[in-house]
């Protein structure tokens, strides 16, 4: 599996570095609040566990789970929703968990979403900020790490759903996706 990988990006002593960094500053925001922290499957699974065991104040979670990439390199314009929340989002403080935001589509998805729900507030944090990727007017409130605009994989992120169990984020050989 390793042998797949160009070059490691973020170490995992980094992310664990940032975890705690990223959970001390939304400890302090969210303390007393009770916020609804919103995971967004499948690649956010693995951030989601190491910031949420960083924020130290009650909190509840929920899943969703959205598609815009089908298993290829390029977003297909669309969003849809795969796998819905449980809670209620009405008059809640909802914390957004991404992996990254790359044309930052499926993220204005969801906070308009949220919005038609009534959130009483919406807060992104994404691990991984890919800027140069943006075509919509998304920005998360806060982030781990920019990387550049290559495709990523690992700590969450897969090509064609391998190498989300990676513990650290690595540029993937051209060659393992056809390109050069
Ligand atoms: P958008 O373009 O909607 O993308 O901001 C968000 C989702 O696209 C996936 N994505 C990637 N997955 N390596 C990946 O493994 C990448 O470099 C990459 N860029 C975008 C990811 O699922 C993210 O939630
Ligand atoms: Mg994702």
């Amino acid at each position: 599996m390793n042998n797949d990988i160009k070059k490691i990006l973020i170490t995992e002593e980094q992310i664990a570095a940032k975890c705690a960094e990223l959970g001390r500053t939304l400890t302090e925001e969210y303390d007393g609040r009770f916020p609804l922290a919103v995971g967004v499957l499948k690649g956010a699974l693995p951030f989601m566990s190491d910031i949420l065991r960083s924020i130290h104040t009650y909190l509840e979670m929920d899943f969703m789970d959205v598609s815009s990439y089908d298993g290829q390199m390029r977003s297909s314009g669309e969003v849809k929703i795969v796998k819905d929340l449980d809670t209620k989002v009405e008059g809640r403080d909802l914390l957004i968990i991404e992996d990254i935001i790359d044309s930052g589509l499926t993220l204005s998805y969801l906070v308009d979403l949220f919005k038609y729900r009534k959130a009483n507030s919406i807060k992104i944090v994404s691990l991984l900020d890919k800027p140069d990727g943006r075509t919509s007017h998304i920005k998360a409130d806060i982030v781990g790490f920019d990387v550049p605009n290559e495709f990523v994989v690992g700590y969450g992120l897969d090509y064609a759903e391998k190498y989300r169990n990676l513990p650290y984020i690595g540029v993937l050989k051209p060659e393992i996706y056809g390109g050069t």
